[in-house]
């Protein structure tokens, strides 16, 4: 695997490609390091679906609201590299925020129609616009062919989606299943931070939204959603910040199943004081 530090040297080693092999495609897989069996898959299906693939490890200062939460960003770079090794990627970008951010460039609004605003937008103003920011950086940079996100983020996925639209990028927005822990737990740098049986029980979480695609085939959304509260309620020590289906491709909620063409139920879980995120297809 080759390790790039800078964008120059990046873009040329991809234009050298390109050169080589005019029919070359190139998956980029964006990350802030912390690497774990998630972004695993996300570098399996690169490798799997592209001739050349680019991992970026790059933690992002713009989409973090406190700075602490900056500081305290764990960087455990030599077990990232082990990781991408042997998934087969074949090479890290590791830039430093000069590279990314330099003195001339202006942090742009991008007009995603409020998306950014939305679910975890509430309450991380400016994240979505953050990521906007890097992602355009990145998707200039590199021209990538696709560049792959985990649906666990869904959010994220959507505003991706909405960017590259909005900025004519050739790129293709690819998002792969959520990638689970064996009792079923969504895959998060954050579980770690939970008990080793706690880490165990969190798997109610897909219980509750799995049930609940299930149930919308004899009972109404409302019923079903309602039904999936009241389980994650009775879990000890659960509290739900917000359980709700919603059109994917306006994030608004929705109270029926027709209501859109496609549908997802997110949902975030506070348990052992640890915030989990997973969300599911209801159609
Ligand atoms: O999901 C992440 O790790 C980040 O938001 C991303 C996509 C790498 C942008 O900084």
């Amino acid at each position: 695997m080759h390790v790039i530090k800078t964008s120059e040297t990046l873009i040329k080693h991809l234009n050298a490609l390109r050169k080589n092999n005019p029919v070359v495609t190139i998956g980029f897989v964006p990350t802030m390091g912390a690497l774990h069996a998630g972004h695993a898959s996300l570098i399996n299906t690169s490798v799997a679906e592209n001739t050349v693939t680019v991992c970026s490890i790059f933690v992002n200062p713009t989409q973090f609201g406190e700075a602490a939460d900056l500081e305290t960003y764990p960087k455990p770079i030599e077990n990232d590299i082990e990781l991408l090794v042997e998934q087969g990627c074949d090479i890290l970008f590791l830039p430093d925020y000069e590279d990314i951010y330099p003195d001339t460039y202006q942090q742009q609004e991008f007009p995603i129609d409020g998306l950014d605003h939305k679910i975890e937008g509430l309450s991380r103003p400016g994240h979505f616009q953050g990521v906007c920011n890097v992602l355009h950086r990145f998707f200039m940079l590199l021209s990538p062919t696709r560049a792959y996100f985990g649906q666990k983020d869904f959010q994220q996925t959507v505003v991706a989606q909405r960017l590259a639209a909005i900025t004519n990028s050739s790129v293709e927005i690819r998002i792969t299943p959520i990638y689970r822990e064996p009792h079923g737990l969504a895959m998060s740098s954050r579980n770690i931070r939970l008990s080793k049986k706690g880490r165990q029980n969190a798997a109610f979480i897909y219980r509750a939204i799995s049930q609940a695609k299930e149930d919308v085939k004899e009972m109404e959304l409302h019923e079903a959603i309602a039904k999936a509260t009241q389980f994650i309620k009775a879990q000890k020590g659960a509290h739900i910040d917000y359980l709700l289906a919603v059109d994917t491709a306006t994030l608004d909620p929705v109270q029926t199943l027709d209501s859109a063409n496609e549908i997802a139920l997110l949902t975030v879980v506070e348990y052992e004081g640890v915030r989990l995120l997973d969300n599911i297809y209801l159609k």
